[in-house]
């Protein structure tokens, strides 16, 4: 839920280098994970209220190479509150509450999760007739047969796990000490002296916000922008609006996949800065007379 995955790349590129980027609203840790692999900044801290940051930590060590499970429904709800992994990459939209997949999918997902991890042909041939017995037993029972199709091709499963193995490549002992993982409140973390300093706060007016959905407990955004207003150095924060004293400093279209009802609604992603630190930001310069 959040993740900048997508954007990832396009953030990193329109933050100013230094020696140490601190992402203090970190999530999944797409952000990290792209300035990690910018070559932008020696040094990075990860901080977020949850422990999510700590599956990438985990990733980035090699922890899943080998990961191969079935979760189910009941595994999931088990499992959901120990162990990240589970949480994260078994949840629908990533959010850690409800569970990856529908009831009706479910025995599609798990078949084809089994003809993916196979380790004979015997084993996937099995796994293949019930895919193909349970395609039967849908249409039959004359269900929404085009979108449970549309579903059933790819794992959701599959391509979260896949992007945690890729984290493995990060796997060096001089990353590993270059990266610092925090848990914590995004005032409580010590910023070092010229960090670039990055926010990515649930965002306002969202679902996860209002109905306190996904994160588990609200988040005080007047509190933040009075945070934002008083700090003694630049914060680039991702939002989609902010309020008049802070100056958008980038902006990019971008779909929204988080959204169970519509897969196609497009948001604008924006990059903001406070008014203060505006003519500050490398290469530009001019934002109407805003900067003093
Ligand atoms: C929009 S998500 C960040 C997504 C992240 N950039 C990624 O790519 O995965 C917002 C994050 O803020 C965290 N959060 C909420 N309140 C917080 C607080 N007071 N201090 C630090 N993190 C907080 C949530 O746990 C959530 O992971």
């Amino acid at each position: 839920m959040g993740s900048k995955n997508g954007i990832a790349e396009w953030v990193v590129k329109n933050l100013p280098s230094s020696h140490t980027f601190v992402d203090l609203f970190a999530g999944g840790c797409a952000i990290t994970h792209a300035a990690m692999l910018s070559g932008k900044w020696k040094s990075f801290v990860a901080n977020d209220i949850s422990d999510a940051p700590q599956l990438f930590r985990d990733a980035v060590e090699g922890k899943y190479a080998n990961e191969e499970r079935w979760i189910s429904r009941e595994d999931f709800f088990m499992f959901k509150d120990s162990d990240p992994y589970i949480r994260v990459c078994w949840s629908f939209g990533n959010c850690g509450r409800t569970y990856i997949y529908s009831r009706e999918l479910e025995p599609y997902k798990r078949a084809l999760h089994r003809m993916l991890f196979a380790k004979t042909v015997a084993e996937r041939r099995v796994a293949f007739s019930t895919v193909a017995w349970e395609l039967y037993a849908l249409c039959k029972a004359g269900k929404e047969f085009n979108t449970s199709v549309r579903n059933m091709g790819s794992l959701q499963s599959m391509e979260n796990l896949q992007r945690l193995q890729n984290m493995g490549s990060l796997q060096s002992m001089e990353n590993l000490q270059r990266l610092r993982i925090m848990q914590g409140d995004y005032r409580e973390v010590e910023i070092p002296d010229g960090a670039t300093v990055y926010c990515d706060p649930p965002y306002i007016g969202t679902e996860a916000v209002t109905n306190k959905k996904c994160y588990g407990y609200g988040f005080d955004h007047e509190e933040f922008y009075g945070w934002l207003r008083d700090a003694p150095f630049p914060v680039y924060v991702s939002e989609y609006s902010m309020p008049d004293d802070f100056v958008e400093i980038a902006s990019i279209g971008k779909r929204c996949t988080s959204s169970p009802k519509n897969n196609s609604r497009k948001t604008t992603e924006r990059l903001f800065v406070h008014e203060r630190w505006a003519g500050k930001v490398k290469g530009r310069s001019c934002y109407g007379g805003i900067f003093d």
